[in-house]
């Protein structure tokens, strides 16, 4: 069952670029700068939506947070993503001009349905992006998209991730089609970066070996944290959460702007830094950052575009050009070395200790 395998996680890394296929297929047309989502949202609510909330726990919130930048800049309609256990519907928001989405692998965690439910009480529309068909949210919302990763086994959120967000992307180029306010000519770029992502992850993965090298380096560590800007912002607090996850370190994730706030005086030469210094992720400043933990001491690791060099880095990991979708690449990197940091301390990667698949209780 796990293909060769020594656990469904790493089985599911490597799966990515068959899974983000089967999200694509059949709903991209590049000529005429068009997707096709299968959801018939009415054309009067698209045009009259003044806000888009997102509600999600764990890996699929960050997948969120990804996704309301895209949906933000491509639709131009303001876009809040909340922890599903404290969202609440909002005062003086306007319901009839309100679409709420869920996003949930499972479509049964209980915090997510919760609140989709609160968000159906107060009468807005609702949306779910799931992974499963026939799941508890696909019959709590108006409307389901299914982004057809395949099952996930591994406890540890993956490729469902990727699949998210290039979902949720298709999402946002439609309703930015829909409202005018997403040229053809960028659209078509976008859906020519997502055409691509398989590739890019695809070459990801065939980097493997050097990230278990960096993993053999830094597994006995003391901390690590991850950082990113824009859009690599909700990737690093994916890496870090991954990293808690499996391997039972601590990590945090961070704005890198934010590190000389406070959690600089955190680091030392025992907590290496791991950064997203590619496109959509203000790479220059990132590496600003970068450089400040790396004056104190601090190893620094970073996922570059391949067009540029930051020949300070102490490891670098290539990724290929892919556009606002290349921190997607580098969370690749991220879940690689978060499973071969776990494998290094002989860890229960598909089963780590008090976590569940599907967390069903509030
Ligand atoms: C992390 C992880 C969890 C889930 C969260 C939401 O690896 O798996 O954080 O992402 O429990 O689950 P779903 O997406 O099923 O609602």
């Amino acid at each position: 069952e796990k293909a060769g395998y020594e656990h469904y996680m790493r089985k599911e890394i490597h799966e990515q670029p068959t899974a983000l296929r089967q999200t694509l297929s059949g709903r991209v047309d590049v000529d005429r700068a068009r997707v096709d989502l299968d959801v018939s949202l009415p054309e009067a609510f698209l045009e009259r939506v003044e806000e888009v909330q997102i509600v999600a726990c764990g890996t699929s919130y960050y997948a969120g947070r990804y996704a309301a930048r895209l949906i933000e800049s491509f639709a131009d309609v303001r876009t809040t993503v909340e922890i599903a256990s404290e969202y609440e519907f909002g005062a003086g928001r306007d319901p009839d001009r309100t679409l709420t989405i869920a996003v949930t692998q499972s479509g049964e965690t209980a915090d997510t349905l919760g609140a989709i439910r609160r968000a159906d009480s107060a009468g807005a529309r609702t949306l779910a992006v799931t992974n499963t068909l026939g799941s508890s949210v696909t019959r709590a919302v108006d409307d389901a998209v299914f982004i057809r990763a395949g099952p996930e086994i591994g406890v540890a959120a993956t490729k469902t991730f990727a699949s998210q967000v290039t979902t949720l992307a298709l999402l946002a180029v439609a309703l930015g089609r829909e409202r005018g306010t997403l040229s053809a000519a960028r659209a078509r770029s976008v859906l020519e970066d997502l055409r691509g992502l398989p590739g890019a992850v695809q070459q990801a993965l065939d980097a493997e070996a050097d990230v278990v090298t960096a993993a053999e380096r830094y597994c006995d560590e003391d901390a690590f944290f991850f950082l990113g800007r824009d859009l690599g912002v909700p990737v690093a607090l994916e890496g870090a959460l991954k990293l808690k996850e499996i391997a039972y370190d601590h990590a945090e994730g961070f704005p890198a702007g934010e590190l000389k706030h406070g959690p600089l005086a955190l680091v030392t030469d025992r907590t290496p830094v791991l950064a997203v210094l590619t496109e959509g992720g203000a790479p220059a400043e990132t590496m600003t950052n970068v450089t400040e933990a790396q004056t104190r001491g601090a190893d620094a690791i970073g996922c570059v575009s391949a067009d540029r060099e930051f020949g300070t880095l102490d490891v670098a990991f290539e990724v290929p050009d892919v556009g606002l979708l290349e921190p997607l690449v580098a969370n690749v990197y991220f879940q690689l070395f978060a499973y071969h940091v776990a494998n290094e301390k002989g860890r229960a990667i598909d089963k780590p200790r008090n976590l569940a698949k599907s967390v069903t209780v509030e």
